[in-house]
C-alpha cells in the first residue's frame, strides 16, 4: 500500500490486519500529513512492514516492487488537502499525477515479469471531486463526466486518467474507486471536521467558508476501509466503483450540529465561551468551492452486498469522542504552523 501513515490508509491497514491474513508493506513518505502513530495497534504485527519511500522516486519504487513483490497495490498516496492546492499546486501535480506514473511503469514492468504465474492487481483510490459540482439535485455515477475544479481534483483527475491508460494501452490489471468526504479518527486537524473541534475546544473561532451553503456527502472511513478492500478483492478488471454513504449535510448545519454534540459532551467550556455555536465565523469562501457532492454507490451495493455501518450520528459521536480522547495524537501531528496562516486563499485576498 502507499500512503498508509495517512488518514484513510491507516484505517485499511488497521482493518487488513485486525480482520484479515493479509501481509500489508505501508510504502509511505511520511510528509506532514503522514503520522506512524495513527499504526501503533498494528505495528508489532508481523504480517505490517513499513517501508520511508516516496512514489515519485523511480528507484525506490523499483527496489520496493523487487524487495516485497506484491500481489496487490492499494495506492492512497497523495497530496490531499484542497486549500494547499490552491496555495501551491505544484506539489500536487508532482505527487499526484508524476508519482502515479511513476508507480504504474513500475507496475507495469513487474506485472509483464510475472508473466500471468501470479495473480495481480493496481487499486487506485481516488475523489469524488473529479467530477466536479453538482446542483441542487442528481447524484454522481460511475459515468459522471469529469470536470475537476480545484488543483487538487485536477491532479487526482489526471492520475485517474492515466490509470485508465495504462488499463487500456498496456492491459495492467486495474480497479478504480472515487469517494466521498471521509471523517473519523486520526484525520488530519486542518479538514473540516477535525478543525472545528479542536479549534472549539481550545475557544478559537470556526472559520465556516461563504455562507457555508456548500454540501458534502459524509462517509465514516472505517466503512470506506471496507468498502475498498472488497474492490482490492472482487472488483471486476478495469472497472471504476463509487463509494458513498448517502450521508448529505450543508457546512453550516454539520458543524452546528458538532458544536451543540460538542456543548453535550463537554463539561468545562473554554473561558468566555458559553455555547460552541457562537464561535462560528463565516470567512472569506474558497475560489472555485465546489457547490454540492452527492455519491451514488449503488454498484458498490449490488455488485458485493456493501453497506455503511456508521449513521452519520454515530459516526460523528465516535469521532468527537475520539478527539476528546487523544489530544497527544493532535499535539504531536500539529507543528502550529497551518492555523496562523489561513490556507487556500487566492493571490491578493484576505480572510
Ligand atoms: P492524507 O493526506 O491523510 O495522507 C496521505 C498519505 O500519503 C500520507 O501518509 C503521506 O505521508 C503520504 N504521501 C504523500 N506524498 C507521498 C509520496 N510522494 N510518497 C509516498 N507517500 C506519500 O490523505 P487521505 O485523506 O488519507 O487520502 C488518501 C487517499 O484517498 C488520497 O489519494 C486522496 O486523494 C483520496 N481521498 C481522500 C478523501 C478524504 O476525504 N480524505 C476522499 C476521497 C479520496
Ligand atoms: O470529496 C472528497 C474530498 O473531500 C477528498 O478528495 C479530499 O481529499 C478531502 O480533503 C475532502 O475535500 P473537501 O475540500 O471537501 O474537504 P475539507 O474538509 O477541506 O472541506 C469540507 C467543506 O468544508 C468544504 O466545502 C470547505 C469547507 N470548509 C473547510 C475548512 C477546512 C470550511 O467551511 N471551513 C474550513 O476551515
Amino acid at each position: 500500500m502507499t500512503g498508509g501513515a495517512g488518514f484513510i490508509g491507516s484505517a485499511v491497514i488497521r482493518h487488513l490486519i485486525e480482520n484479515t491474513d493479509y501481509r500489508v508493506v505501508n510504502f509511505d513518505k511520511l510528509t506532514y500529513a503522514g503520522n506512524l502513530e495513527s499504526l501503533a495497534s498494528v505495528a508489532e504485527s508481523p504480517r505490517y512492514h513499513f517501508e520511508r519511500g516516496d512514489i515519485c522516486d523511480q528507484r525506490e519504487v523499483k527496489n520496493a516492487f523487487i524487495e516485497f513483490k506484491p500481489d496487490a497495490i492499494m495506492h492512497l498516496a497523495a497530496e490531499s488537502h484542497v486549500d494547499r492546492s490552491i496555495d501551491d499546486p505544484g506539489q500536487f501535480i508532482h505527487t499526484n499525477v508524476v508519482g502515479t506514473e511513476v508507480l504504474l511503469e513500475n507496475a507495469r514492468r513487474y506485472w509483464r515479469e510475472l508473466d500471468g504465474k501470479t495473480a495481480f492487481r493496481f487499486h487506485h483510490v481516488s475523489t469524488d471531486e473529479v467530477y466536479g459540482s453538482l446542483g441542487a439535485a442528481g447524484k454522481f455515477d460511475e459515468n459522471s463526466p469529469y470536470r475537476p475544479n480545484s488543483p487538487y481534483s485536477a491532479s487526482k483527475a489526471g492520475a485517474d486518467h492515466l490509470v485508465r491508460a495504462w488499463h487500456e494501452t498496456y492491459g495492467l490489471p486495474v480497479v478504480v474507486t472515487n469517494c466521498s468526504n471521509n471523517y473519523g479518527p486520526y484525520q488530519f486537524p486542518e479538514k473540516l471536521i477535525p478543525l472545528m473541534i479542536l479549534n472549539a475546544l481550545e475557544g478559537k473561532s470556526l472559520p465556516v467558508y461563504g455562507r457555508g451553503e456548500q454540501v458534502r456527502d459524509w462517509l465514516y472511513v472505517e466503512d470506506h476501509a471496507r468498502a475498498l478492500v472488497l474492490v482490492m478483492e472482487q472488483g471486476r478488471d478495469g472497472e471504476t466503483y463509487n463509494i458513498g454513504a448517502d450521508n448529505e449535510h450543508r457546512n453550516v448545519d454539520l458543524v452546528r450540529t458538532l458544536c451543540r454534540m460538542l456543548d453535550e459532551r463537554v463539561d468545562i467550556h473554554p473561558e468566555g465561551v458559553e455555547r460552541f455555536e457562537d464561535l462560528i465565523e463565516f470567512v472569506a469562501d474558497r475560489p472555485g468551492h465546489d457547490q454540492r457532492y452527492a455519491i451514488d454507490s449503488g454498484k458498490l451495493q449490488r455488485e458485493f452486498g456493501w453497506e455503511p455501518e456508521e449513521s452519520f450520528e454515530s459516526g460523528l459521536a465516535r469521532t468527537i469522542d475520539w478527539y476528546l480522547h487523544n489530544r497527544d495524537w493532535c499535539d504531536h501531528v500539529l507543528d502550529g504552523s497551518y492555523q496562523r496562516q489561513r490556507l487556500g486563499l487566492a493571490e491578493g485576498e484576505q480572510a
